[in-house]
């Protein structure tokens, strides 16, 4: 199945989620600074117009980012070709996709409630398998709350439990999480909504 839904909003002029890297991006290149063996391979799944993989080349990772909308991969090779910055893209759904060789970082911003809850625990034990021992994985994802209308934004995406994401790393080192709710200005109709947030690590070989 594709996605109309991000197709069109890519086909716009412009850039649909705007130029600045997210939060969680800057988060993740703050924290593998500090780490004694900062990592240096990523993924970024449901990277969009490429935003934060152009933000993570830029600071010496090497990226691969991809997306189910063939527009939106279009217009980040494009942009990442103007800004010198060399990133991998590639038109995939991470509803299947696997990945080939271990990365040191998995990534994920506003894209992961587009996998179906049945999936999830299996999607998860495959990235988490197929990264480095001591690497990271950076994550967030729209969260159900009863008190929010659902979003009609996006009509393929599920939203997490409360708690879910951080659940699929029960035995991973936890380097940050968070909840929060915030205004989205997505698709220029104001709309509220609850996030959760994971950045965690898996846990190096015991002499590491
Ligand atoms: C909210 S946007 C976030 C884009 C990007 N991470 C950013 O922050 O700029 C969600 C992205 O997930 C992508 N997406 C949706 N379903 C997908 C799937 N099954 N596989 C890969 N990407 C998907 C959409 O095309 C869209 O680009």
């Amino acid at each position: 199945m594709t996605q109309p839904v991000y197709d069109e909003r890519y086909a716009r002029p412009g850039l649909y989620w705007g130029s600045q890297p997210t939060q969680l991006a800057r988060a993740l290149v703050r924290i593998a600074r500090k780490l004694p063996r900062p990592p240096k391979t990523l993924v970024d799944l449901g990277c969009g117009e490429g935003r934060d993989s152009i933000y993570f080349a830029r600071h010496g990772f090497r990226v691969e980012g991809v997306d189910l909308s063939s527009v939106g991969i279009r217009k980040a090779e494009l942009r990442s070709a103007r800004l010198g910055a060399s990133v991998r893209f590639r038109v995939g759904d991470m509803r299947t996709y696997r990945l080939a060789r271990r990365v040191d970082v998995v990534f994920s911003s506003g894209a992961l409630n587009n996998l179906p809850r049945r999936t999830r625990t299996a999607r998860f034990e495959h990235f988490k398998s197929r990264t480095t021992p001591g690497g990271i994985h950076a994550m967030n994802a729209d969260v159900l709350k009863p008190y929010i209308p659902p979003s009609s934004m996006n009509p393929c995406a599920t939203p997490f439990r409360s708690g879910e994401l951080l659940g699929y790393y029960w035995d991973w080192e936890i380097l940050d999480s968070g909840s929060g709710e915030f205004i989205s200005h997505a698709g220029g109709v104001p709309h509220r909504k609850a996030m959760d947030v994971v950045i965690a690590r898996k846990p190096p070989p015991a002499s590491a």
